[in-house]
């Protein structure tokens, strides 16, 4: 549905092979490392101090919001806090319910359960995760028709990580089995440049303070994102420039990147184009804006509007979504009020 090109890769949340080894290299693997979501963090420092000190597992964690906000990296951090093991896996990749019985018959008393997607588990996946959230007992139904019985297994107690982009999208049962809910926020630029300072310190890359700056401010909130365009902009750096990520450079790669001071890239800008020329700025619905610019609607609900939304760019109404007026402003449209 999408020609990706490569600005747009650079902008998407989703996650590539190549974020998996930077990803891996640059996350921190305690809290002191952790840059931002404060609360979260100071919240959880409780709770796992708490649970530490009882001699008991965490209680179950569920972790929301935008992609690329460092869910993963959380439930490591939870996971080497606590001293247990990680697992990690994802709601598409449990198909069956014995793939799921396998995974938590295999778990060591207190290890972290990571489950990204959660909100894409199968229903009748879900049912077995009820009893092993709440009673550490797996159900097992032996036979078929009249003679079937369930025989019940106890588990080793186990914390499930939860993350998901979509909290409302959870079955009520489960999202009732967490004991703990945590919203992930965009981060500040003040917070990214830290990130993208941490990164290219790890990484071997020389950047000063107003490079850092810069990066963090077009990154869109997400960290992701802002150690991708850290990667770029290195490139522009030891070909064009003298090696070192100064604001010079930094602008020369976001310039050749087609993102703009804001962060927008040609999709963001296209999306709210669109919206202005084909629909008078709206309000419109999703579907619609969907069809009209050729991404699905979920990737447009997940990866552009938080951050058009958190910028003041685009709201929402009960008759759909509008552009506001600083929008306008911003792409050098003239705002005409309906
Ligand atoms: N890398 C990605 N997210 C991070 C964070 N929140 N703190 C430090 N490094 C990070």
């Amino acid at each position: 549905m999408n020609d990706f090109n490569n600005e747009e890769r650079i902008m998407a949340t989703e996650y590539t092979s190549e974020d998996a080894d930077i990803e891996t290299s640059l996350r921190p693997r305690v809290f002191d490392d952790y840059i931002g979501q404060e609360k979260v963090k100071e919240n959880l420092k409780i709770y796992i101090q708490a649970a530490v000190s009882r001699g008991e597992s965490l209680d179950h964690v569920l972790l929301y919001g935008p992609p690329g906000l460092g869910k993963t990296t959380l439930a490591g951090i939870i996971a080497n806090e606590m001293n247990v093991n990680l697992r990690v896996t994802s709601g598409p990749a449990i198909e069956k319910q014995g793939d799921l019985a396998a995974l938590l018959t295999n778990l060591n008393e207190g290890d972290v359960l990571f489950v990204d997607e959660i909100h894409r588990l199968h229903r009748s996946v879900e049912e077995v995760l009820y009893p092993a959230m709440e009673d550490n007992a797996l159900d097992i139904i032996i036979g078929k028709g009249p003679s079937a019985r369930s025989i019940r297994l106890d588990l080793p107690k186990f914390t499930l990580v939860g993350a998901t982009t979509r909290a409302g999208q959870l079955s009520a049962p489960l999202r009732d089995r967490f004991g703990v809910v945590m919203r992930l926020e965009l981060y500040t630029p003040e917070e990214l440049s830290r990130i993208v300072s941490r990164s290219a310190a790890i990484l071997g890359i020389g950047i000063d303070s107003e490079g850092a700056l810069q990066i963090a401010k077009c990154s869109r909130g997400t960290p992701r994102i802002a150690n991708r365009i850290l990667k770029r902009a290195r490139d522009f750096a030891q070909v064009v420039g003298n090696g070192v990520i100064d604001r010079e450079a930094a602008c020369l790669a976001l310039k050749r990147m087609e993102i703009d001071e804001l962060g927008l890239d040609a999709t963001d800008r296209r999306l709210l184009t669109t919206m202005i020329k084909s629909y008078n700025g709206g309000p419109v619905g999703l579907e619609t804006i969907s069809a009209a610019i050729g991404e699905e609607a979920v990737t447009i609900e997940d990866v552009y509007e938080p951050y058009l939304m958190q910028i003041g760019f685009l709201g929402r109404t009960p008759r759909g979504r509008i552009v506001t007026p600083q929008a306008y402003e911003h792409l050098g449209i003239e705002y005409k009020r309906n």
